[in-house]
C-alpha cells in the first residue's frame, strides 16, 4: 500500500523561515517572545528590510519626474512593484492597483470618490455586521453627504453571515455593497464570490475589503469579479504606509480624482486642469516609493514560499490553538464560523480582555484585547471586547501551547 497523501501535505520548515524574520528573536524580559497579534500588523522579514534599506542606499531620487539615472531607477522600482502587485491580485492591468496608504485609505478613496460620483439621496449601501469601522465610517460620511442610507447583513452566533437576507436586502436602491473577505476579529471567511454575484445580478458594485483576508488565502479579483479590493502592506508583511486599492479599469477611469496635486495632472492653467489617466491620476504627490518596493518584496518573498504550504501551516495552527484555548475552563470561544482562518477570539468569565492581554504579556506573549475597531459586532454579540490571538505562518504549534499554558494561569490568578 502506498504511504498516506503525505506528499499533498507541501513541506514547511517553521524553524527556517523563522529566521528569515529579525524580530522574532526578540526577548521580553526573561521571555522569548511569541507574536499572536498578527492581525494588527504582521512582522517583516528580512527580504522586506533589505529592500527598503537598498533602496535608500543606492536608488533613491524622485520618481516620474527626472531625466537623471537615480530617478529612472526608482520609477522603474516603482513601476515593477506596481506589476507585482498586479500579479499577486491577478489583476488584468498593473494601472488597476493603485498605490494608496493602506486599506482605510482604498475604501476611503472610494467613499469619496466614487460617492460623489455616484450616491444620490434615497440610495443604500449595503455593509455587513462583520465590518471593521474602516469599511463603515467612510460609507457613513459618504452616505450622510447626500442622504443616502447604511444597511446591514446580519451574521448568526457563530458571526457567519445570514445569506439567507441578501435577496431582501439587496433592493433596486443598494447601489454599493461594502463587505470584508475575512473578520478581523472572529477570523470569519466570507463568501464574497457569492455576495458578489447576487450584487451585480441586482444592479451594484461591490468593494471587499481585503485587509485580513491577503495574509491567509489566495486572490484572484478577476475570478471574484469584485469592482474594488482595498488591503494594506503591513498586514502582508511588507512596510506601514503603504496599501492597494484594486479597481475595475472602466470604472476607475470614469471616477473624479479623491486628491489632487503634481503628478496627477497632464495640464495646469488657472482657468482648468486635466488628469492623467491611470493609476497616476489617483496617486497626487511623492507617493510612498520605498513602501511600494518594500511590498513588492514582500510579495515575492511570500511567492517563494509558496501558498499551499503556508496555509496547510496556519490551519494547523489555528485547530491546534483552538482545541487548546478551548479546553480551558470557562473560557468562551467568540466566532465559530465553519469556515475560518488566522484569527482565535475569546473571552473568560471574570476576566476582562485587557487583564488577559496584560498577564499575557508578562509572559511574553503578544494578544490584542479590546473592540478590535469592530464596535458593532461586539454590540451584536453582546460583549465589549475580547481577547484576540492571531497567528501567521512564522508561529508555531509551541507557541499556541504557551498560549494555552498562559491562560490557565490567567484563570488561576482570577480564581
Ligand atoms: C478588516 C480590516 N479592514 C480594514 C483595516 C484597516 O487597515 P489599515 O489600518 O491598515 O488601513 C483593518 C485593520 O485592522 C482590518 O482588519
Amino acid at each position: 500500500m502506498p504511504p498516506p497523501a503525505a506528499s499533498t501535505v507541501p513541506a514547511f520548515d517553521v524553524a527556517a523561515v523563522r529566521e528569515d524574520f529579525p524580530i522574532l528573536a526578540t526577548r521580553v524580559g526573561t521571555h522569548p517572545l511569541i507574536y499572536l497579534d498578527n492581525a494588527a500588523s504582521a512582522q517583516k522579514p528580512r527580504a522586506v528590510i533589505d529592500a527598503v534599506s537598498d533602496y535608500y542606499a543606492l536608488r533613491h531620487a524622485n520618481i516620474h519626474r527626472g531625466v537623471h539615472y537615480l530617478s529612472a531607477e526608482a520609477t522603474d522600482a516603482y513601476d515593477q512593484a506596481r506589476v507585482t502587485v498586479a500579479k499577486f491580485l491577478n489583476a488584468a492591468e498593473p494601472r488597476e492597483c493603485i498605490f494608496v496608504r493602506g486599506a482605510t485609505e482604498g475604501i476611503n478613496l472610494v467613499a469619496s470618490s466614487w460617492g460623489r460620483a455616484n450616491l444620490r439621496a434615497g440610495d443604500e449601501i449595503l455593509l455587513t455586521t462583520l465590518e471593521h469601522h474602516a469599511n463603515i465610517v467612510p460609507w457613513q460620511i459618504a452616505a450622510e453627504t447626500v442622504g443616502a442610507k447604511i444597511k446591514v447583513i446580519p451574521i448568526n452566533d457563530r458571526g457567519e453571515l445570514l445569506l439567507d437576507h441578501l435577496d431582501t436586502l439587496l433592493t433596486p436602491r443598494v447601489k454599493l455593497v461594502a463587505i470584508t473577505q475575512v473578520s478581523n476579529a472572529l477570523g470569519t471567511v466570507v463568501p464574497v464570490r457569492e455576495i458578489i454575484r447576487r450584487a451585480h445580478a441586482a444592479g451594484a458594485v461591490v468593494l471587499v475589503d481585503g485587509a485580513q483576508s491577503v495574509p491567509h488565502l489566495r486572490i484572484d479579483v478577476r475570478e471574484l469579479d469584485c469592482d474594488f479590493f482595498a488591503f494594506s502592506g503591513h498586514k502582508l508583511f511588507g512596510p506601514t504606509g503603504i496599501g492597494v486599492l484594486y479597481g475595475k479599469a472602466a470604472l476607475l477611469e470614469k471616477l473624479p480624482p479623491y486628491q489632487s496635486g503634481g503628478d496627477m495632472i497632464e495640464r495646469v492653467t488657472f482657468e482648468k486642469t486635466t488628469f492623467r489617466g491611470l493609476p497616476e491620476r489617483f496617486e497626487a504627490g511623492t507617493p510612498d516609493i520605498s513602501g511600494a518596493i518594500g511590498l513588492g518584496a514582500a510579495i515575492r518573498y511570500l511567492d517563494k514560499l509558496g501558498h499551499d504550504a503556508l496555509a496547510a501551516h496556519e490551519r494547523r495552527l489555528l485547530d491546534h490553538a483552538t482545541a487548546a484555548v478551548r479546553a480551558i475552563p470557562d473560557v468562551r470561544l467568540i466566532g465559530e464560523a465553519a469556515d475560518k482562518v488566522g484569527v482565535l477570539s475569546f473571552v473568560m468569565d471574570g476576566v476582562h480582555p485587557h487583564d488577559i492581554g496584560t498577564i499575557l504579556d508578562s509572559e511574553g506573549i503578544a494578544i490584542r484585547a479590546g473592540h478590535h475597531c469592530a464596535q458593532p459586532l461586539m454590540q451584536r454579540l453582546g460583549i465589549t471586547g475580547t481577547a484576540r490571538a492571531s497567528f501567521a505562518f512564522y508561529n508555531t504549534i509551541e507557541e499556541t501551547d504557551r498560549l494555552a499554558a498562559a491562560l490557565l494561569k490567567v484563570k488561576k490568578m482570577f480564581g
